[in-house]
């Protein structure tokens, strides 16, 4: 099995990679549609997105399957929510506003679904910067703590999606769904960590 995995391991990366390569393809042959940049931008926010709840899925399969080496594939998928979201920002400040740093103040006043959004993006910011082994190693427990966070990146990035939305809110229904899912699972795991503590707690002699 862990041979298997391991072995699974380039591919995971080039997997990962598809959707920036298929995004510079369309680019280049002009497949972006009628609207290229709102196209652009849908389609690198998804992807980030899409890639924070399986980063946040592979917690519960690791702890369904008891197989230990899926850590290296969380801060690989990790990091791709953080690459995709980077470029869907870099597009917004670059493509949108040509790095107007006035207009781009003005519009974040006015758009509070970009506040829900930069929220996110800090939080997959401040995640990406602490996933190497050696700020594991520094941040200690706290690194624990840090990285629950990223439940507060999804649902936030979930708010900006819901909040830009003209129409349909089938998409963000769904991913606030599984985010719920992989929540509840994570409450119902801490639930009987608590009660397998409380069991072998010392009892107290009268
Ligand atoms: C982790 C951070 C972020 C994630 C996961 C994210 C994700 C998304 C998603 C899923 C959409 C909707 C795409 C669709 O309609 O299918 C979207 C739209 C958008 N996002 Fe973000 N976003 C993030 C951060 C930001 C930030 C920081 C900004 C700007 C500073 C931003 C600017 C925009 C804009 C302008 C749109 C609207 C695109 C349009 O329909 O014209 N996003 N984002």
């Amino acid at each position: 099995m862990t041979y298997l995995i391991n072995r699974l391991w380039p591919l995971s990366i080039v997997g990962c990679l598809i959707p920036f390569l298929w995004l510079i393809f369309d680019i280049t042959f002009d497949n972006l549609g009628s609207n290229p940049i709102q196209e652009l931008h849908i389609r690198l926010g998804d992807w980030s997105l899409r890639f924070l709840w399986i980063t946040l899925a592979i917690t519960p399969i690791q702890t369904i399957t008891k197989w230990r080496g899926m850590t290296d594939y969380r801060q690989l998928f990790g990091l791709c929510a953080f690459f995709y979201a980077t470029l869907h920002v870099l597009g917004y400040l670059l493509v949108d506003h040509y790095f107007q740093w006035r207009i781009i103040g003005i519009d974040i006043l006015e758009s509070s679904y970009i506040w829900f959004g930069i929220i996110a993006y800090f939080i997959t910011l401040l995640l990406a910067l602490s996933s190497p082994k050696w700020a594991k190693k520094r941040l200690g427990k706290t690194w624990k703590k840090l990285h629950r966070f990223i439940y507060i990146a999804a649902c936030a990035a979930i708010m900006h999606y819901f909040w830009q939305l003209k129409g349909n809110l089938a998409d963000p229904l769904f991913y606030l769904l599984v985010i719920f899912i992989l929540l509840g699972f994570r409450g119902l795991v801490w639930l009987k960590d608590r009660q397998l503590a409380q069991l072998m707690l010392p009892k107290s002699t009268k």
